[in-house]
């Protein structure tokens, strides 16, 4: 039993990371047969990533996937612990496997992900929901097979999280959700320690994959008729300074345009070490996709201080204004907090002033959440839960305003688009991003799935827009 430990989790070693490589072991790949498994992924692109890898190692074990969980005789819950909420559902789907077990007492369940690096979530976990049967963190996905086999064989509890990263394990077996677009990690872990944030404990120490690894897997994916990339991490504008001398994000995206993969996306790039060299190679070649997600977090410098976010109000503007320069028709979206400890009203003004400046093509919008552990957990908080419940809606109105107003910029436009999806509101259509990150209801056959199209835009929504194929 290996249990999360907070204070390990907030060390940070000066270990260089080893690589290693994924080995299967073929003596249990016939320990899922004729099983079924059931995952749920909550989170970001991350974590969607890892149940990527989670299920080709199930699948490698001969699991086959349900969508339906009552026909499960395996459920993961790979979680997420950014906010209260998302604990909250996590729990409340708890009760739910509780029910199950009582029914169906050999179904073998299992919490991985963020929450799982938490000390105090495993804790409450044993405390009062002990027919869970294997915990593991975020370091040891690869270990899973091994991991599982002894719950099955020796019908124990398992809880084997670690809250130092190890090596970086590569080929890790991955079924991708989608057969158009792929996410990529190219950095692990955050060193960045915002106040309020609990990744950097729960994802440890910022660990960049070589160049080399990253390249292959784009050619790869090229190969197998994929079209578009995302490169993930936490900070991504930071990629490489733990790895090369001279070698960084700017670099990287060139390289992976030179692939000649048609679109490249990249999230998150944190506001700070975004360089000229990343902004001029962005608008350099084409295949680099026009948008930007760039948190702001707060307006309010005193605020961002408060975060240790390393800027001020007036460098976001600045850099803002710098990408819109270079790109004019990019799209930049941003994260912004409200309800910070002790941020007064003028704070938040500031916050409203910075949008109203930067005219945010969309945003994600929280109410803070204290995590344990963080230093923003244990700041004094004297502001009222209606009066951040008041902002947070003031603020969206704001957003949604805004998003509008951008949609309704593309109004007769003709735009790419990605076709990748049957659409959610009308299965006559099909649904794809934008070059720009905008979402497209587009009325095509089924057969241009997986084609980037040429798209007329016909009707403009606040989240969405609708449009029609121009040949
Ligand atoms: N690495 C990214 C953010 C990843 S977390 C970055 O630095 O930009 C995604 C978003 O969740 C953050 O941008 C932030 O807006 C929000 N978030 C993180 N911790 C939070 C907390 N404790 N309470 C509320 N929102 C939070
Ligand atoms: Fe969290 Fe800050 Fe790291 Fe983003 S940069 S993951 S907000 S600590
Ligand atoms: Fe959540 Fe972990 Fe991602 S906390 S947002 S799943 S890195």
């Amino acid at each position: 039993m290996n249990l999360p430990d907070l204070n390990k989790a907030k060390l940070r070693s000066h270990n260089i990371v080893k690589i290693k490589e994924y080995i299967n072991d073929n003596n249990l790949n016939k320990l899922g047969l004729n099983k079924k498994y059931f995952i749920r992924t909550y989170g970001c692109q991350m974590n969607e990533h890892d149940s990527e890898n989670i299920k080709a190692l199930l699948e490698n074990m001969s699991f086959r996937e349900t969508e339906t969980m009552e026909e499960a005789d395996l459920i993961l819950l790979n979680t997420c612990a950014i906010r209260e909420n998302a604990h909250n559902k996590v729990f409340g789907y708890l009760g739910r496997i509780k029910h199950l077990k009582e029914e169906k007492p050999d179904v073998v369940t299992a919490i991985c992900g963020c929450m799982a690096q938490e000390e105090s979530v495993v804790k409450e976990i044993r405390e009062k929901y002990n027919f869970v049967d294997l915990i593991f963190g975020t370091h040891n996905i690869d270990a899973l097979p091994s991991m599982l086999n002894d719950v099955i064989t020796n019908k124990t509890q398992e809880i084997e999280v670690y809250s130092i990263e190890g090596d970086i394990t590569e080929n890790i077996p991955v079924k991708r959700d989608s057969k158009y677009k792929a996410w990529i990690n190219i950095q692990f872990g955050c060193d960045k320690f915002c106040t309020y944030c609990i990744v950097p404990y729960t994802r440890g120490k910022q660990r960049s994959r070589t160049k080399e690894y990253i390249l292959e897997e784009v050619k790869e994916l090229i190969k197998n008729g994929y079209k578009e990339v995302t490169l993930l991490g936490q900070n991504v504008n930071a990629y490489g300074k733990d790895i090369y001398d001279d070698y960084g994000m700017a670099n990287l995206l060139e390289d992976v345009a030179l692939t000649g993969i048609e679109r490249v996306r990249f999230v998150t790039s944190h506001p700070w070490d975004f360089s000229d060299e990343m902004i001029n190679v962005i608008a350099k070649y084409d295949n680099i996709m026009p948008y930007i997600h760039l948190p702001l977090q707060s307006g309010s410098n005193k605020i961002l201080k408060l975060m240790g976010r390393r800027y001020t109000k007036e460098e976001y503007i600045t850099l803002f204004n710098k990408l819109k320069k270079a790109m004019p028709n990019c799209s930049i979206t941003t994260d912004i907090i409200v309800g910070f400890p002790n941020e007064s009203e003028e704070d938040f003004n500031d916050t409203l002033d910075v949008v109203n400046e930067c005219k945010f093509d969309s945003a994600f919008t929280f109410i803070f959440s204290p995590r344990i552990g963080t230093p923003a957990a244990r700041m004094e908080d004297s502001i009222s839960a209606l009066e951040k419940e008041k902002r947070l809606q003031t603020l969206n109105e704001l957003i949604n305003k805004y998003s509008k107003e951008a949609n309704l910029k593309y109004l007769e436009k003709q735009v790419p688009v990605l076709l990748e999806n049957i659409s959610e509101k009308d299965d006559t259509m099909l649904a794809g991003y934008t070059d720009t990150m905008k979402l497209v209801n587009v009325k095509a056959p089924i057969e241009k799935l997986g084609q980037i199209v040429n798209v007329k835009i016909t009707d403009v929504k606040t989240w969405s827009m609708d449009g029609e194929i121009i040949d």
